[in-house]
């Protein structure tokens, strides 16, 4: 069936072949993307090669990976795939510093026994030591990944959110009695000192539209940019595509993507579309229906993202669909990315999703329209984070309490 429906649409767009979407991103200003998770087999890297400017790892890079031990750190499998990005002139994103999952046992288990000033000081050494590692390698970092819960009832770590995330030891980090979520701001500021020639990103979820979350993260980054300590905002975009629903949270509605992005974007932030994917339902098999609209949700979102001069990545997390996390962590769901498990000629396969990305890049900005847009002002205050990894004061700093004023648009 798709050998009849792809070369129709590709008549139809006027699209050769040969144009990869390595090669239409480059022609727009942008990079696509894909999370690796190794470089070890031949058809995955030969697609990677082909059809993405930028690569991320995908769990090679996070604390539980890199840093084995209190003084001691792992860089054999995050290297493997920085080098492969680097050799072939990739845009390479580091993912990612400050999050509450994926952490080494040594840290996780009984015996880190952490105090705030403790943690504070193995976030430096942790942020330090890989920023030193990468340094000329890496293009942007996750710095902090995912500080807002995700039910947007507030700051996740140490808040006694109900998820067993809150468990993790940086929550020793806060001062949440005290809503103090400083280390926010003193993760940005080691990263800063630690190699100023990096971007420097705070990256979420479901926060892309317009919603409690979206504002919870909208301050969290004008804050930070307020102190120039934040460069970009990373939108992971992890949508669902189903028959009647268009996602979740206020997350996957394209009109108020486009209203989000302006306001990031007016506070003079990159913006980048941090681990896109868009899983549909598998069990039972999706229908022609289903397949068409998921293939829309793809262009549409590559649509928005250059319809803003602010967005400049657009990375898929993963490179084809049997590599993808969606199908262990959601049952009866997957084909969430760009290419499938079949392969000719030494590549993957790609699907009806590809070609709507490639005919995005193609067209002219179709998601450009104005919006009404409404700015929520920030009044953070100033400097809290002590770079000699203690606590300069003891005023509370929650993004979630700070004072919105909305701003008329002009
Ligand atoms: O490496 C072990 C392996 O030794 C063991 O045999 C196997 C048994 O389950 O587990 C393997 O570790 C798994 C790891 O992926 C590597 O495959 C973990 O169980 C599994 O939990 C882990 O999942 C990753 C997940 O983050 C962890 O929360 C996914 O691959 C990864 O795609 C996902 O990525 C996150 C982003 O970093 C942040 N945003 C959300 C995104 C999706 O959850």
């Amino acid at each position: 069936m798709r050998f009849l429906f792809v070369p129709a649409l590709l008549i139809c767009a006027g699209i050769s072949h040969a144009q990869t979407l390595k090669s239409l991103a480059q022609s727009r200003g942008i990079y696509v993307g894909a999370a690796a998770s190794g470089v070890t087999n031949a058809t995955y890297d030969t697609t990677l090669n082909r059809e993405f400017n930028g690569i991320v790892c995908e769990n090679a890079m996070k604390f539980g990976s890199i840093m084995t031990g209190e003084n001691a750190f792992s860089y054999s499998g995050a290297d493997a795939i920085v080098n492969f990005g680097v050799a072939r002139g990739m845009y390479v994103r580091g993912h990612n510093f400050i999050w509450h999952k994926q952490m080494p046992g040594w840290f996780s288990g009984t015996t880190y026994v952490p105090s705030r000033d403790s943690t504070f000081r193995m976030m430096k050494k942790y942020i330090n030591n890989v920023m030193a590692h990468y340094r000329g390698k890496i293009n942007e970092w996750d710095i902090v990944n995912e500080a807002v819960a995700r039910d947007s009832s507030g700051m996740r770590l140490g808040s006694g959110y109900s998820d067993a995330s809150q468990n993790s030891k940086w929550a020793a980090l806060t001062d949440a009695p005290n809503h103090n979520f400083d280390y926010i701001d003193s993760a940005f500021a080691y990263a800063r000192r630690a190699d100023s020639n990096v971007l420097l990103i705070y990256n979420d979820y479901d926060c892309e539209g317009m919603g409690k979350k979206s504002n919870y993260v909208y301050n969290i980054v004008a804050g930070l940019k307020n102190k120039g300590l934040v460069d970009g905002i990373g939108l992971q975009c992890h949508f669902y595509v189903g028959p009647s629903t268009s996602g979740s949270n206020g997350a996957w509605v394209p009109a108020e993507m486009v209203s989000n992005f302006q306001r990031l974007a007016a506070l003079g932030l990159r913006i980048s579309l941090t681990e896109v994917d868009m899983r549909i339902q598998t069990n039972p098999a999706p229908d022609s229906a289903l397949l068409a609209k998921q293939r829309e949700g793809y262009k549409t979102l590559m649509g928005i993202c250059l319809a803003q001069p602010a967005c400049k990545a657009f990375f898929t997390w993963g490179v084809n669909d049997s590599q993808s996390w969606i199908p262990g962590a959601f049952s009866g769901y997957g084909q969430a990315l760009l290419f499938d498990n079949t392969s000719a000629n030494g590549v993957y396969n790609r699907k009806a999703v590809y070609y709507g990305v490639q005919e995005a890049l193609t067209a002219t900005s179709i998601w450009g329209h104005k919006t009404n847009l409404k700015i929520i002002a920030d009044d953070h205050q100033s400097h809290r984070f002590d770079l000699r990894g203690r606590l300069v004061t003891a005023l509370p700093y929650n993004p979630i309490f700070v004072t919105k004023k909305t701003v008329n648009p002009k």
